[in-house]
């Protein structure tokens, strides 16, 4: 069989699929909702962070390479636009780079992709710092 069709596997692929994004989505908000040092960020976040939960892994999902419901849902969507508008200051992009970090590592992201994906949530949450 000739291997010179084959796509490389994505990163949505390496990190196992949806169930595996919606593991660290869900370690994400849980940490969030549950460790004080992130109360500042969970502050700016709506009560109800069911429709969050569902936000960021359709989103993660397709950014990853897999399905992209997400963004078909959402046509011209700009991440960083969607945050401009939200009072981000360097601490917040921190605290959501820090969560993100301990959910890759909580879910047992192999670590070679879950400190790649570290330095990328790193640079966004940078680059939404609005103050
Ligand atoms: C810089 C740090 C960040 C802060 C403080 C932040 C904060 C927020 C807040 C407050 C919301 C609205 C939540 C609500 O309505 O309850 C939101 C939405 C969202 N954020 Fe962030 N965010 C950050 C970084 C990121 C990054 C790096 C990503 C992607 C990798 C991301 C993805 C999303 C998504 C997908 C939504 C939902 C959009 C929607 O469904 O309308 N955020 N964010």
């Amino acid at each position: 069989m000739s291997t010179e069709t084959e796509q490389p596997a994505t990163p949505f692929e390496q990190i196992g699929g949806g169930e595996r994004v919606r593991a660290v989505v869900e370690a994400f908000y849980d940490l969030m909702e549950t460790d004080p040092a992130y109360a500042p960020l969970r502050a700016i976040h709506a009560p109800d962070l069911t429709p969050m939960r569902a936000s960021l892994a359709g989103f993660l999902t397709g950014w990853l390479g897999g399905p992209r419901d997400w963004f078909a849902e959402r046509p011209g969507v700009c991440m960083m636009s969607l945050h401009r508008a939200m009072p981000i200051d360097a601490e917040l992009s921190r605290q959501w780079t820090d969560a993100m970090g301990r959910a890759l590592d909580q879910v047992g992201v192999e670590p070679e992709m879950a400190q790649a994906l570290r330095e990328v949530f790193g640079r966004m949450s940078t680059n939404m710092t609005t103050r």
